[in-house]
């Protein structure tokens, strides 16, 4: 695998690979790798000729008391895996490479109204730092096709909408949540939990599942059912953030008349804020 800290060197490879009229595909990451970024980079084997995954723990996208520091960096175990899942190529530049010195002059990109919801709300500012280092991104690597994971549904949706109103060229692919044995959405805020808080945490897909299942048996009573969802958490030590039923184009709140729909979970369990969604057609 060809490994890169400087946009430039980075560069005179793509433009080879480019010159060649071969594809490529970005997997952009923070790192600490587990199965579920495994399978952007499968995705994007599967799709593209030369895939190039990034890792870069963005502080433009934490908050000021968000755990950017405590952020697991494991750069050598990352190295291993995409090694041995034969990704062409990573770059893992410094904040210095990617924003220069002066991180609190940066130039922004926002998406408005889709940014200020759900964990836009609790996170504010969150958003701006996904779609500038996104941009950023996509500019240096220039890719024919970018895979987001599912699992960030308000992040892909926000994504997407970037392409369309900066009218740029890549195709976004969103690839499927992985999950545990118990149902629990991989992420690496999982590593905090202990053994009974993961417990806990598998009751989010469960009430997704539940909730999901009353839907599509003909229950419209939305706010009724994201209530009885919050209640059940809440009874299990979890501490939900939002349970909303949503259109699943728009995040608006879903209407008797929607057939897309995703239900979105936030929810903080012991130390880690947990996200998950289901989405399915009526
Ligand atoms: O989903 C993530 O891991 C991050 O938000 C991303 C897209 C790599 C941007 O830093």
């Amino acid at each position: 695998m060809n490994t890169y800290t400087e946009k430039s060197k980075l560069r005179v490879q793509l433009n080879n690979i480019q010159s060649m009229s071969k594809s490529i595909g970005l997997v952009p990451t923070m790192g600490n790798l587990h199965a579920g970024h495994i399978e952007l980079i499968k995705a994007a084997k599967a799709k593209t000729d030369y895939v190039v995954c990034t890792i870069f723990v963005n502080p433009l996208q934490f908050g000021a008391h968000e755990d950017l520091d405590a952020y697991p960096r494991t750069l050598d175990s990352d190295i291993q895996k995409l090694t041995a899942e034969g990704c062409d190529c990573l770059f893992a530049p410094s904040v210095i490479e990617i924003y220069g010195s002066d991180l609190k002059d940066q130039t922004f990109v926002r998406v408005p109204r889709l940014s200020e919801i759900f964990c836009g709300r609790s996170r504010p500012g969150h958003f701006d730092g996904v779609a500038t280092i996104v941009i950023k991104l996509f500019n240096i690597v220039r890719p024919d096709v970018a895979f987001f994971g599912l699992k960030d549904y308000q992040q892909f949706l926000i994504i997407k909408k970037l392409i369309i109103d900066l009218a740029l060229d890549i195709e976004i692919t969103g690839v499927e949540i992985q999950r545990d044995d118990s149902g629990l959405a991989l992420s690496s805020r999982n590593n905090y939990l202990n053994t009974e808080q993961k417990i806990s945490a598998a009751l989010l897909y469960q009430c997704l599942l539940d909730t999901a299942e009353e839907i599509q048996h003909g229950d419209q009573k939305f706010v009724e059912l994201e209530q009885a969802a919050i209640d059940r958490l809440a009874h299990a030590g979890v501490r939900p953030d939002y349970y909303s039923i949503c259109n699943a184009e728009d995040l608006q709140p879903a209407s008797k008349l929607d057939r897309k729909i995703v239900i979105l979970v936030a929810a903080d369990v012991g130390p880690s804020r947990l996200i998950d969604n289901v989405r399915f057609e009526l």
